[in-house]
């Protein structure tokens, strides 16, 4: 069997897309589409792993699935092309996810830091599903045999913990695998190991208002993010009040070291322009914050507005959305269906 190299990657609609979904991930997505064929995914069954009470309950989650839904589509990405659809469409998901339970271990998850984050000091009253998670990321990617999935840094041990699991199922299973003939690539696994495609001077984007911390969805401060929907006053008004430090910009990469804000704000403005870090020392370089700031506001306006403007218009036809994501998870479940129903083979389920 051909090993084809495919993307997938995701999207928890939770509100607030920001610019570091947008240079960590959404604009990457669209970059990958003339590369390999692409599936992208509005991941609400993550979305509702936390309490209620922070996902916003069943209008919001709509209503977030479709702006989600609407940045892809912004962006660029061509769901005729490709597939957009959300996971919760596609029963194949929670299927594999439940195998999975079954193949990842305990200590695999003791060590996400994400979970650790995200429950805090109440661990005893995080939801099953919040732990579970990472192994319901590897479903998504692995159901569709993903070779490649673009994110940001803050996912990587995700990746690696697909890749542990995809391994391990290869492991136990290897000889009712090759008995099946269902063996695929050299080593003669049924899944791939899947690579992160991370990397980009924006694989990290960082607070607006402190540098030692990543730009969130969840940071109660929205001065500390610029949302894909801000207007351009909005996006204006956040970078000039952005940290920074009262030194003028280095001109080397180097002299960014200890120096967070302006390290992020020079990511932030390469991703933006598709130039590196270096080049736009080379241009703003010895000069003050507020040259540099009043050029990024102008690029930054440039290039989000037409995005936010074209989500703003996408959101308000949401026939138009709900289509597009029925015809994805339509063409996402005849791919899905084909897996699931090998790894019923493989696992022994009579079917
Ligand atoms: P989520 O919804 O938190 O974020 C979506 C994507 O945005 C990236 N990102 C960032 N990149 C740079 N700087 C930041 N400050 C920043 N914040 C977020 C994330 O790395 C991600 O790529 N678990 C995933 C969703 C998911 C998924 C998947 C991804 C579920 N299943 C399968 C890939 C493949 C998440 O919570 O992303």
């Amino acid at each position: 069997m051909n090993v084809q190299q495919r993307v997938f990657s995701g999207v928890q609609p939770t509100g607030n897309l920001h610019l570091g979904n947008y240079l960590g991930a959404i604009k990457r997505f669209a970059e990958l589409q003339d590369s390999f064929d692409c599936i992208y995914c509005v991941v609400d069954m993550h979305a509702i792993t936390p309490d209620m009470r922070v996902w916003g309950g069943p209008s919001e989650l709509s209503r977030n699935i479709r702006e989600v839904t609407a940045a892809y589509l912004a962006a660029g990405i061509d769901p005729t092309r490709h597939i957009v659809f959300n996971q919760s469409q596609v029963s194949g998901h929670a299927e594999l996810a439940w195998v999975f339970n079954c193949v990842s271990r305990l200590g695999w998850l003791n060590r996400m830091t994400q979970f650790k984050e995200k429950a805090g000091k109440d661990r005893e009253n995080a939801s099953v599903g919040l732990y579970a998670y990472p192994n319901l990321m590897a479903a998504d990617i692995l159901l569709y045999h993903a070779t490649h999935v673009p994110v940001g840094e803050d996912q990587k041990q995700h990746i690696e913990l697909t890749r542990d699991i995809a391994q391990k199922f290869n492991n136990d299973f290897a000889e009712s695998i090759a008995a099946n003939g269902l063996g695929r690539g050299e080593e003669g696994g049924y899944f791939p190991l899947t690579e992160p495609l991370i990397g980009g001077p924006a694989a990290r984007v960082m607070s607006l208002r402190d540098g030692s911390k990543k730009m969130s969805k969840s940071d109660p401060s929205d001065l500390s993010r610029i949302n894909l929907t801000d207007d351009a006053d909005a996006v204006a008004s956040k970078i000039r009040k952005a940290k920074t430090d009262p030194e003028p910009l280095p001109t080397e990469l180097d002299g960014l070291k200890g120096r967070p804000e302006a390290e992020n704000l020079v990511g932030i403005y390469a991703a933006l322009s598709g130039s590196g870090k270096e080049e736009v020392l080379a241009n703003y370089g010895g000069g003050q914050f507020s040259t540099f700031k009043g050029a990024l506001v102008e690029l930054a306006v440039e290039k989000l507005g037409p995005i936010g403007n074209e989500m703003k218009r996408l959101v308000a036809d949401p026939g138009h959305i709900d289509a597009v994501l029925r015809d994805g998870a339509e063409r996402a479940r005849a791919i899905a269906d084909v897996t699931m129903r090998q790894v019923k083979d493989i696992v022994g389920f009579v079917r």
